[in-house]
């Protein structure tokens, strides 16, 4: 069986985790039963991923787009959300886990941005891997957030329009101080975006894995890492000057 090179962990992989809705349909299960066991999944990829020594990892837990579905399947997933924050908030923590998280925060209910505001503050001095749930989240979004930040920045005479730059866009991010994903993980057999991280995916390896989220293991993930490992990094440059840097 092919070894992880120690050597060359992503720093940062971002996985979007579908699939829960098909897990659970072909289960004659409702589609809540399918985030259930998705969350299930969620807690085995953290620790699987702090084994690796990953240093970051985003988990796209919802979208924007995400409203629309029936009430009852978001008020399935705001419930899940809530316990797993409640009940993993011991072993995060003891595991040196570092919770944050991106997206337009504020249209979460007041209970979720309680339980959410106490484990990010509990958790703010932990540096072994640092985790990100994405909520309420699309990378459009983050773009216009980004956006009116820098609007008000300039009309606040803070800032001079012609020194923006990359650097400047990436400070009005979310997450301002996270590099890039090295490795996007997407679940569920879908070869799409699905608006996530848009800024941020510009350079990173894309691994597309058939299995449906609920059904996704530390294997799963070790098998994407490897995949990666294999990937020749090019950056924009040509595969000679990434082998022999000048
Ligand atoms: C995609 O499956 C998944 C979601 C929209 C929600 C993601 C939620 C979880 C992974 C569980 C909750 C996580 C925590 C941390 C509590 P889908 O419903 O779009 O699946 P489908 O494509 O099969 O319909």
């Amino acid at each position: 069986m092919a070894r992880l090179d120690p050597a060359n962990i992503p720093r940062h992989v971002a996985i979007i985790p579908d699939g829960n809705g098909r897990w659970a349909e072909s289960r004659g299960l409702p589609r809540e039963e399918g985030h259930r066991a998705g969350t299930e999944a969620v807690r085995e990829i953290v620790r699987a991923a702090h084994e690796l020594g990953v240093e970051r990892l985003t988990i796209y837990t919802f979208s924007t787009e995400n409203w629309v579905r029936p009430d009852e399947e978001v008020g399935a997933i705001m419930r899940l959300l809530e316990t797993y924050l409640r009940t993993e908030s011991d072993e995060l923590h003891e595991n040196g886990i570092r919770v944050e998280a991106a997206g337009r925060i504020h249209e979460l209910d007041t209970n979720i941005q309680r339980e959410l505001d106490s484990l990010i503050r509990r958790t703010e001095g932990n540096d072994e891997m640092r985790l990100a749930f994405a909520l309420s989240y699309s990378g459009r979004s983050e773009i216009v957030d980004a956006a009116r930040g820098i609007a008000r920045a300039v009309e606040a005479g803070r800032l001079d329009p012609e020194a923006i730059d990359e650097k400047t866009v990436q400070g009005f991010l979310y997450l301002p101080d996270w590099p890039d994903p090295d490795l996007l993980i997407r679940a569920g057999d879908e070869s799409r975006i699905s608006n996530f991280m848009l800024w941020q995916l510009a350079y990173t390896e894309f691994y597309i894995s058939s299995t449906l989220w609920p059904d996704f293991t530390k294997q799963h993930f070790v098998d994407a890492v490897l995949e990666y490992q294999k990937r020749e990094r090019r950056l924009g440059k040509t595969s000679a000057q990434v082998q022999t840097p000048t």
